[in-house]
């Protein structure tokens, strides 16, 4: 069987992360990506790249509206393997942090957790106040992994496509998936 991936991308900058691991997941056999794509993320998509919603969503094996409360990943009866939230805005941060789930990103993120399955979340945002720093903190004790889109050097980027490549590493590690997609400390050796 497939492993199930739930992707939520929101609207903070940075949809090139979303664009860059839905990339590498369509092109591995093994997962099936369920992805929801909220409101702002569909005006950043426009705003920070080339590519369009229809392509966007003919990446993913299935997609769903942010407004559709009934979608499988809504259930946590679906089974998943996780759930990833790139780029995660404040707004959706602070949502599920309360347990808020007001529209299906938040939703699916809260079932993720009910049923203590893997979440990782790509918060944006900078500088960063006490209110996101305590709602993370929040997450954190939980067991969701926050992996911000911080660059590393050691692996000498050349490009903006190698500093994303590396984020997406990150979060295909953190997600358990097997991958070979950028220069690994002490690689080279
Ligand atoms: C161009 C643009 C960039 C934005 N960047 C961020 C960001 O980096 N981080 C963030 O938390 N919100 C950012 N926002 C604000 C969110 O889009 C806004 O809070 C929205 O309500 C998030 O809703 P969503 O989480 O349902 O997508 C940005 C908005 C726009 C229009």
């Amino acid at each position: 069987m497939k492993k199930r991936i739930v992707i939520g991308v929101t609207g903070a900058s940075g949809i090139i992360y979303a664009i860059d691991l839905i990339k590498r997941l369509k092109a591995d056999p093994t997962i099936e990506t369920h992805g929801i794509i909220s409101d702002w993320a569909k005006q950043n998509l426009k705003l920070e790249s080339d590519v369009s919603l229809k392509e966007f969503e003919e990446m993913l094996d299935y997609h769903y509206s942010n407004r559709d409360l009934g979608a499988a990943v809504a259930s946590g009866s679906f089974l998943t393997d996780g759930m990833v939230i790139v780029p995660a805005s404040m707004k959706t941060v602070a949502g599920i942090s309360m347990g808020f789930g007001d529209n299906l990103i938040s939703r699916a993120a809260d079932v993720t957790l009910k049923e203590q399955r893997k979440l990782v979340i790509v918060p944006r945002e900078t500088p960063l106040n006490a209110i996101y720093l305590e709602n993370l903190t929040k997450l954190a004790r939980l067991g969701v992994q926050i992996i911000p889109p911080i660059p590393a050097f050691y692996s000498q980027p050349k490009t903006i496509d190698d500093l994303v490549a590396h984020q997406s590493m990150k979060l295909m590690d953190a997600l358990g998936i097997e991958n070979h997609v950028s220069r690994r400390w002490k690689d080279s050796e």
